[in-house]
């Protein structure tokens, strides 16, 4: 029988029945169709957000939307201890399409991580024993919200209040090999990077910065970790971003447009490393979900393609052009920066803090944007964004700044 009852819930239910953790916005999204958005209301958005840096492939593509249905209808959940095709055949396709020869799957980015700094751990202890267990990792890096990814991670607010935290992991500035120098020994387990700082400001790392750190980690016998959960699948304009860096990590951490909505996450791992997360060490009950997986493989499928990946530079180009006539009429940005489509502008000293004012005047106006900390206001649309939709969309940023700069000059 199908009885099913709606409750009537408003943004004043979260208040209620919600842990206090977020903020939401009073906007109710209730349809998305590639890089629009309905709310209740009615009230139609363009979408440069993505669900942070996630559905790259839109809002209701249809063959994602028909590859669900059809594994809804055959089986939803196996558990590891089956072989599960879905699952083996969407590792088949992340090891053909990157270094990696081996993948664990999860559910998250975070936990994505949390395999990763397992690994890491446990291949130094393999090979070299306990004492070689120090993570290095980056300030203003952004690796999750569990316990170790917080640690690992370098931001103490998230870190605050929940000591003590995992000892071993150290942290020197992005970009500063001078540093790493300084703070990497034979100690050192494992040196943790995102090729793009997300959370920490849209911050691409140097080329030659990059190359060093692998270097370094070779030199110490350090297992290097590249955090792609942001910058991944597509993002900035190549499957993953380490083909553009010229540097190949030791294990590779993937999630948000990987499900393009759908939970999923994976870490990918060279043959030499995955064998020390040995039968047993580690284990998810819902990782490799037959479900996320069949969608991940027909989204990898998707943005894999000479249209998808090709057309990252076309539409990077047009926000960029966009973005810089905004800032030649308005003056707000000291800095436009980013890779394929994950951009970031960050305000000028005058406006600093003002980030999340754009954002809530863009929505105002009809568009979702991100923040990237107090000052950059980020980018991360679809990777098939129409060039109609980013038109209307900067139009409408134009006209959120001209307010948020009148607000803030009347104030
Ligand atoms: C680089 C990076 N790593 C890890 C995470 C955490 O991913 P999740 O929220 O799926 O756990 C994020 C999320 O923003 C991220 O940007």
């Amino acid at each position: 029988m199908d009885k099913k009852v709606t409750q009537q819930v408003t943004r004043a239910t979260f208040d209620e029945v919600m842990v206090p953790n977020y903020a939401p916005s009073a906007i109710i999204p209730v349809r998305g169709e590639v890089s629009r958005v309905w709310d209740k209301e009615g009230k139609e958005y363009v979408d440069f957000a993505g669900g942070i840096a996630v559905t790259a492939l839109g809002h209701s593509h249809p063959t994602l939307v028909n590859v669900m249905r059809e594994q809804a209808g055959q089986i939803w959940h196996l558990s590891n201890v089956m072989t599960n095709e879905p699952a083996l055949r969407l590792a088949k396709k992340l090891t053909e399409k990157t270094f990696a020869d081996r993948v664990f799957f999860a559910n998250s980015g975070a936990e994505a991580n949390e395999a990763a700094f397992k690994l890491a751990r446990r291949y130094a202890f393999d090979h070299f024993g306990p004492e070689k267990h120090e993570i290095i990792a980056f300030y203003k890096s952004f690796h999750g919200r569990t316990l170790f990814t917080v640690s690992v991670g370098g931001q103490a607010k998230y870190k605050e209040g929940f000591e003590p935290t995992p000892g071993g992991i150290k942290h020197c500035d992005y970009n500063n090999i001078e540093q790493l120098k300084a703070i990497i020994s034979d100690k050192t387990c494992a040196v943790v990077m995102e090729p793009i700082q997300g959370e920490g400001g849209i911050i691409p790392a140097d080329i030659e910065f990059a190359k060093q750190v692998r270097e370094l980690c070779d030199q110490y016998n350090a297992l290097l970790v590249y955090d792609e959960v942001q910058s991944g699948v597509g993002r900035t304009g190549t499957l993953y971003a380490y083909e553009q860096l010229g540097v190949t990590p030791d294990v590779l951490t993937t999630a948000k447009a990987l499900g393009n909505g759908f939970p999923v996450g994976a870490m990918l791992a060279t043959e030499k490393a995955a064998k020390s997360l040995a039968f047993g060490t580690h284990g998810s009950t819902y990782g490799g979900n037959p479900m996320a997986c069949a969608i991940a493989e027909a989204v990898i499928d998707i943005i894999d393609t000479p249209e998808v990946l090709g057309g990252v530079a076309k539409r990077h180009d047009q926000f960029f052009d966009g973005l810089k006539a905004i800032n030649e009429k308005y003056h707000v940005f000291k800095d436009i920066r980013g890779m394929g489509l994950l951009m970031g502008a960050e305000v000028i000293d005058s406006l600093a803090g003002k980030a999340g004012e754009i954002v809530k005047a863009a929505a105002e106006e009809g568009l979702f944007v991100l923040v990237a900390g107090p000052n950059v206001l980020r980018l991360a649309p679809s990777l098939i964004i129409t060039e109609q939709d980013i038109a209307d969309g900067l139009a409408r940023l134009d006209k959120a700044i001209a307010t948020v700069i009148a607000n803030n000059q009347t104030a």
